[in-house]
């Protein structure tokens, strides 16, 4: 069990999903006509898995967390058959019997794994011409961060503890940046690409967020989880009387291929 077991539920219920513009991307970048073979490597409950199945032949979407996997094959089971849902380690790659890949997603994973070890991995697995994307919210660079944002990071520190995000978030922290990091890799020829979303979500779906993040999640709170329901609420309430909280999030993909 990971730190993501009690979020996956909330994660399938309250993440966004990708921007069209993403996948119609992914699609061009790789000449995606229905017979690709993908790997969706840290796919959760399929947010990248199930929109890309209708542009690929196959997908394979594998997770470490079997709480992720359940969630991605019951939002699958009435859209998609072309998907093989399979829990194990990102560190175990080669091991795992993948045909050759045209590409590999990584959407908001790749800094939970040992990034050098998995991009020497996925060079013995992706074919000539293919490569890999990974997604993820970039820095906002032109785009407001709503005050309501404090907020929730007050309550976060007050209720869980100062630290709480490097506490329960990713494992590995690299010392170099995640560009370098591809620029040093078999995979060192990239391109990136950004869109804001807009989100408008009600008190339910911003408190469901919350308990999708590992940092947040239900398992971290514990005991402490109805006092952080209620002490969100208040203050969120306060701030927004009629309910509503509106974020535009800049959504980055890099694109790393082969030079
Ligand atoms: C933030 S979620 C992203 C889910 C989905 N890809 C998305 O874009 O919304 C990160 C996912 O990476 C998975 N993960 C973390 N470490 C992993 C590893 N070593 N091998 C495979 N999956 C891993 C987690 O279980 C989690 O489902």
């Amino acid at each position: 069990m990971t730190t993501f077991a009690s979020a996956a539920h909330h994660y399938a219920a309250f993440r966004p999903r990708y921007p069209e513009e993403f996948f119609t991307l992914l699609a061009d970048r790789f000449g995606l006509d229905g017979t690709q073979t993908v790997l969706d490597l840290g796919c959760g409950p399929g947010t990248i898995t199930i929109p890309l199945a209708s542009r690929a032949g196959h997908v394979y979407a594998v997770d470490i967390e079997p709480a992720m996997i359940n969630e991605g094959r019951k939002a699958a089971a009435h859209h998609a058959d072309n998907i093989t849902w399979a829990c194990a380690d990102a560190a175990s790659l080669t091991g795992m019997g993948l045909p050759p890949l045209h590409l590999c997603t990584m959407g908001k994973s790749f800094q939970w794994m040992n990034q050098t070890q998995v991009l020497a991995d996925l060079d013995t697995l992706i074919r000539p011409g293919g490569g890999i994307t990974l997604v993820s919210t970039g820095p906002r660079n032109s785009t407001v961060r709503p005050a309501w944002l404090d907020i929730i990071e007050s309550v976060c520190t007050n209720v869980i503890g100062p630290g709480y995000r490097q506490e329960h978030g990713p494992v590995a922290h690299p010392a170099e940046g995640r560009d370098d990091t591809l620029r040093r890799s078999p995979f060192s020829r990239i391109e990136t690409a950004r869109w804001d979303q807009t989100f408008t979500r009600t008190l339910d779906e911003l408190i469901g967020l919350q308990y999708s993040f590992s940092y947040s999640s239900p398992a971290v709170l514990g005991t402490r989880q109805a006092a952080f329901d209620e002490h969100l609420r208040r203050e969120l309430t306060l701030f927004s009387p009629n309910g509503t909280f509106e974020n535009t999030v800049p959504i980055e993909a890099v694109i790393a291929t082969r030079p």
